[in-house]
């Protein structure tokens, strides 16, 4: 229905052409939405969810031109790590500035490409589909921001990113690093046990993201590290 490319450019919330005006118009419009709704509903079952998760690479090309290759950041489910449910596709059109890091991390660049982490491997709380319908449709708050920050980066590093960096690096510490311990282990022989380090972590209990963190994206500071 509409271009992410064309409306996500540099100045792209100016440029924005009346015909998307109203486009959106109609696709919000009551019957817009029934009509929608009506079609996820006919095409679902067949096109995308399966077992309460989306991740189909054509998805969010039923209502947009997706211009990332999702197979670049799709979850990778050789490493033997469990398969979360939610939206696991689209990562890169809604945080295209991540995207861009991780495709410089040494994450992305490694030569054992089968171990390569895609965003839901490390991420694996992803958005349910409740959520992502929200965004879409219901533009609440944390979506306006996140939808204005993708298309400008002062927004995106001095109002956005430092808020989702802590709210990301809460649920590492939460689930004690679950994520990490997912895909390196002694078992799959990507634990280094020997680093000094390494063996006082183990020691203390201390949690891979307490040491790890700015691992794949930008830096944020984080001062009440010890607090949390
Ligand atoms: C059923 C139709 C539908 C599907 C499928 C859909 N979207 Fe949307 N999307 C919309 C509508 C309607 C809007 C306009 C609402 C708004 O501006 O917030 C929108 C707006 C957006 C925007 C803001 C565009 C801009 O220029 O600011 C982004 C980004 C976006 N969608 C990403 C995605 C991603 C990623 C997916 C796949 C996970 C997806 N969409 C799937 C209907 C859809
Ligand atoms: C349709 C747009 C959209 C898509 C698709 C999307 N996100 Fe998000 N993401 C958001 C919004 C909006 C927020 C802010 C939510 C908040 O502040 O509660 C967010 C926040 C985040 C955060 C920081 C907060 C947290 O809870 O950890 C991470 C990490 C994240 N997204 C990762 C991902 C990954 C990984 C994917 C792909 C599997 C993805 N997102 C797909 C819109 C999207
Ligand atoms: C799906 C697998 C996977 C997951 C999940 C994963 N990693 Fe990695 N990690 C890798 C691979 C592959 C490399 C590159 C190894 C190489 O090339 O030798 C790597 C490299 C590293 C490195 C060394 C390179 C660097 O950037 O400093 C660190 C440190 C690291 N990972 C920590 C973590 C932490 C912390 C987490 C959790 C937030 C995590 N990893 C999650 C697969 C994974
Ligand atoms: C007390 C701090 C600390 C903690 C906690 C910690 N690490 Fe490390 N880690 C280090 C240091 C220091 C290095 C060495 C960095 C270097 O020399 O490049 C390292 C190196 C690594 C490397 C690269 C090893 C290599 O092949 O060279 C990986 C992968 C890694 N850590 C993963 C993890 C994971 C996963 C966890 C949680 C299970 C974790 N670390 C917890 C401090 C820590
Ligand atoms: C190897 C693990 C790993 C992978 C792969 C990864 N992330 Fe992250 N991500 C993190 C960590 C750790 C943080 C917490 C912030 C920090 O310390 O860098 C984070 C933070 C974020 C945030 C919060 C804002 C920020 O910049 O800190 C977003 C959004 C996000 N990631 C999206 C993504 C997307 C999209 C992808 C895939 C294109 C992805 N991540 C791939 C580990 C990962």
């Amino acid at each position: 229905m509409h271009d992410l490319g064309e409306s996500m450019g540099q100045d792209g919330l100016n440029s924005r052409p009346p015909v998307w005006a109203r486009l959106k118009g109609r696709i919000l419009s009551p019957l817009g939405i029934l009509l929608i709704v009506g079609m996820i509903l006919l095409s679902g079952s067949v096109l995308f969810v399966s077992h309460g998760t989306i991740e189909a690479r054509g998805f969010c090309n039923t209502c947009h031109t997706a211009y990332y290759d999702s197979g670049e950041y799709a979850f990778n489910d050789k490493v033997g790590m469990k398969k979360p449910a939610g939206i696991l596709t689209g990562c890169a059109e809604c945080h295209p500035q991540p995207y861009a890091e991780f495709k410089r991390s040494a994450h992305f660049a490694t030569q054992k490409a089968a171990r390569r982490p895609g965003c839901p491997n490390c991420h694996n709380e992803p958005h349910s589909i409740r959520d992502w319908y929200a965004y879409m449709y219901w533009q609440p708050a944390a979506w306006t921001k996140v939808q204005l920050a993708a298309h400008d980066d002062v927004v995106w590093e001095q109002e956005v990113r430092p808020d989702l960096a802590a709210k990301a690096r809460t649920k590492f510490a939460k689930s004690n690093s679950g994520a990490c311990h997912g895909c390196h282990s002694e078992a799959a022989k990507t634990w280094r046990a020997d680093i000094k380090a390494h063996k006082q972590a183990v020691q203390s209990g201390k949690t891979c993201i307490k040491c790890h963190f700015n691992l794949v994206h930008g830096e944020v500071p984080w001062p009440d590290k010890d607090k949390q």
